[in-house]
């Protein structure tokens, strides 16, 4: 069983990346082995629609994206965490998942079937049902094209500063939880 989680903020030490360990050390509990990546630290570049993938099956750039697919596709569970930025994931998060587009053979995904995704947000915003829609629809978006089961949504409220997370058990608990989900 191995869990992978990718982190979409340029803090580290921040809130999301605080809720992707905390993702990641649920499913560790479990027996998991586990491994993250910081998307803001890797040279990754846009999709170009150039559709090399959709005759050869893989992505034509090469760049720091190139080792991740494999190890998506060897993934049994994945979380994707990502700080809201205008009421969307951020930029890095964005661009790291039209990469996915490599993996979308139409009209089933490349990647086996069933395994598991976690999706994990952070707001400033207190009011976590503020952008349901656009967190919903993502989630249904990656399991619809890609056969993914979604385990949860995870939205973490009222991230003031960078150590927010850290002080809220309740949200620590959850994302253990979650973890142990994306493991079992
Ligand atoms: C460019 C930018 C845009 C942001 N847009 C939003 C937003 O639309 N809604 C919101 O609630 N918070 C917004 N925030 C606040 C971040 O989502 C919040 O600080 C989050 O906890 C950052 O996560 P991190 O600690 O992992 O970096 C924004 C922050 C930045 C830097």
């Amino acid at each position: 069983m191995k869990v992978i989680g990718f982190v979409g903020s340029p803090r580290k030490n921040g809130n999301t990346d605080f809720m992707v360990q905390q993702i990641l050390k649920g499913a560790a509990e479990e027996g998991a082995e586990t491994k993250i990546f910081y998307l803001n630290e890797l040279n990754i570049k846009g999709c170009q629609s150039c559709n090399y993938c959709k005759e050869k099956g893989k992505c034509r750039q090469q760049d720091d994206m190139t080792p991740l697919y494999d190890e998506i596709a060897s993934a049994d569970g994945i979380v994707i965490g990502s700080p809201v930025y205008m009421g969307y994931m951020s930029g890095q998060t964005k661009l790291f998942i039209d990469r996915w587009y490599a993996f979308f053979q139409n009209p089933v995904s490349s990647l086996e079937q069933g395994k598991k995704i976690a999706l994990v947000f952070c707001q400033m915003n207190p009011d976590e049902t503020s952008y349901n829609t656009t967190f919903t629809s993502l989630g249904q978006m990656l399991s619809s094209l890609f056969g993914l089961e979604l385990k949860g949504i995870l939205v973490a409220g009222g991230m003031k500063d960078a150590e927010t997370a850290q002080k809220n058990n309740e949200l620590r608990q959850k994302a253990l939880t979650l973890g142990k989900q994306l493991a079992r």
